[in-house]
């Protein structure tokens, strides 16, 4: 099985700061970092990482030296970057402050994530043998949508709605859950797509629209959503160092999880499947939020494994 990943890959450039600067603010940071960074890449690092399932990426780097750097990043993983196109101009960067906290605050100048609204041949080729695809909205819409519609037929569609401003367009919404079979937002993006109707009504609301709903809450855990059936993932506690990319991480390891376990092609994945991925995910998430950087970040099968171990007694829990 294989998991392509249609998104972004960013070099973030990192700056520790005490606190996360207010409007107008000048703030003394530490020394300046930087990392493999941008959600989707991320994303397919943490899949890789998470074993089981060979991973594919499909992006954009540019013409500038972080072009190939990044793409080195990917290939040193093991994953395929045959779908990953060079554009002229520079490769994604991301402005990242981390607060003493772990908090974060991101600005994103796309250059080569933007580039492309459209597919390129060598990019359909590799999205045709996807057995899952997972996605983010850091790349255009029309790019996200045109994977939606094209993977193969029975393969499971993941969409990680980050960043979820084109989400509070009703009419984009609508087309990109219309594609979609497991859609992953925080509680912000949930309120985006649903509007400022709160948590539990947006739930049932975005529930109804998509086969497989997970709402990742932080120190809450997750809320698992399959129709009217609910689990809880319980989180596992940390020191948190770093919280960049581990959104991602818990984004890359489900898809890999889903496509490792998924019982037949075209069937959505049963709501315990979907639990135990989001376990394991979670888990992971934890690990990367204690070291820093983005893809740095991202632990072994291992170490999650270990972790789950630890932590066996904890079981999620029915809500429905
Ligand atoms: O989700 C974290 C990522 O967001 C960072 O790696 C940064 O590149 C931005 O894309």
């Amino acid at each position: 099985m294989t998991v392509v990943v249609v998104g972004s890959v960013n070099t973030d450039v990192v700056a520790r700061v005490a606190r996360i600067p207010g409007p107008g603010e000048t703030l003394l940071g530490e020394d300046l970092a930087r990392y493999g960074g941008g959600k989707g890449a991320n994303q397919a690092v943490a899949a890789a990482r998470a074993g089981g399932a060979r991973v594919a990426f499909v992006g954009a780097v540019g013409s500038d030296p972080d072009a190939d750097v990044r793409r080195r990043d990917l290939e040193t993983e093991g994953i395929d970057t045959t779908g990953l196109v060079s554009v002229p101009g520079p490769t994604g960067t991301a402005l990242i402050t981390v607060a003493a906290d772990g908090e974060n605050a991101i600005v994103v100048a796309a250059g080569a994530n933007a580039a492309r609204e459209e597919l390129e041949p060598a990019q359909r080729d590799v999205l045709a043998r996807a057995g899952a695809v997972i996605t983010q909205l850091e790349v255009p819409v029309p790019l996200v949508l045109q994977a939606g519609r094209e993977r193969p037929e029975g393969s499971l569609f993941l969409l990680n709605a980050a960043p979820s401003a084109a989400m509070t367009e009703p009419a984009t919404a609508a087309d990109l859950l219309a594609v979609t079979d497991v859609l992953v937002v925080n509680e912000h993006e949930l309120a985006d797509i649903a509007g400022a109707i709160g948590t539990e009504a947006a739930i049932v609301q975005v529930a109804e629209q998509v086969p497989v709903l997970i709402v990742t809450l932080g120190s809450a855990g997750a809320l698992v959503v399959v129709g009217t059936e609910r689990r809880q993932v319980p989180a596992f506690e940390v020191t948190a160092v770093d919280t960049t990319g581990a959104g991602d991480t818990f984004c890359g390891v489900l898809a890999a999880r889903l496509a490792a376990t998924r019982p037949a092609e075209g069937s959505v994945p049963a709501i315990e499947t979907v639990a135990d991925a989001a376990r394991v995910a979670s888990a992971a998430a934890a690990l990367a939020v204690g070291t820093a950087g983005a893809q740095d970040s991202v632990p072994t099968a291992g170490a999650v494994a270990d972790l789950l171990a630890r932590a066996a007694p904890r079981d999620t829990e029915s809500t429905s």
